[in-house]
């Protein structure tokens, strides 16, 4: 097993769209090591997103290494890459993305079904995980029947589903006020005493100070460590 769970070597992204190209990405070197926990910080537009996209492999990288728990995903095909994502990365978004017509536990068992994971035990599984985020009385509910907060933490339970080697967070507090974000930092403290992995980005310094490590992305580069 490699010590270090994410590797980055002279990562590059251009975005094109027609003649127009945006560097997002200028060259990242970047190693996390197993059971970090990483929080990357930047002005809007330094290309968070972007780095944290690239790690989970949702969108190509146009030049550079990555290499995460030990595969090289800037080389796998995008079947390989799908497959490779439902079972070892948990994604957590600033607009929560669940499922509206679909019950909380039915939101977090939904990537088992997709890994082909889903089997006798998963429905009790999800409801342990929607128990550890503090949910386990409203598992019947849909989406609409829940607070912001409160749906930011099914997200969790979700991302979780698989047992994911590395959880990713995309400014996962930009739309909770800051008694709810506190809840769901403690939550990412619970996953992080628990040995997972994990990257935070934000753009508010303060929020991202909460992890253990804290980076700073400035047009594309790292500018601060
Ligand atoms: N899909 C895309 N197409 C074209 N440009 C993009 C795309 N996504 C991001 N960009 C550009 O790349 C740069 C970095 O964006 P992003 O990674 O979203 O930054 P951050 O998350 O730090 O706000 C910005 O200039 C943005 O406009
Ligand atoms: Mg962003």
């Amino acid at each position: 097993m490699a010590e270090n769970i994410v590797e980055i070597h002279g990562l590059k992204k251009v975005y094109r769209e027609g003649s127009v190209s945006t560097e997002a990405l200028r060259g990242i070197d970047l190693s996390v090591a197993r059971g970090e926990y990483l929080g990357v910080v930047g002005k809007s537009g330094a290309g968070k997103t972007t780095l944290l996209n690239m790690i989970a492999g949702l969108d190509s990288v146009t030049e550079g290494e990555i290499t995460v728990d030990g595969r090289r995903v800037d080389k796998m095909n995008e079947v390989k890459k799908a497959v490779w994502r439902g079972r070892s990365v948990g994604f957590i978004f600033q607009s929560f993305q669940l499922l509206p017509g679909l019950s909380l536990l039915d939101n977090v068992m939904l990537p088992m079904d997709f890994c082909g994971k889903l089997s006798r035990n998963s429905s009790e599984k999800a409801a342990e995980l929607l128990r550890m985020v503090g949910l386990i009385d409203h598992i019947h509910k849909i989406p609409s029947e829940i607070s912001g907060g409160q749906q930011q933490r099914v997200a969790i339970a979700r991302a979780l589903a698989n047992d994911p080697i590395l959880l990713l967070a995309d400014e996962p507090t930009g739309r909770l006020d800051t008694a709810t974000s506190e809840v769901v930092f403690e939550i990412f403290e619970k996953v992080v005493a628990g040995g997972t992995t994990m990257i935070i980005v934000s753009h508010d310094h303060s929020l991202a100070e909460r992890t253990r490590r804290i980076i700073t992305l400035a047009d594309g580069r790292i500018a601060d460590e």
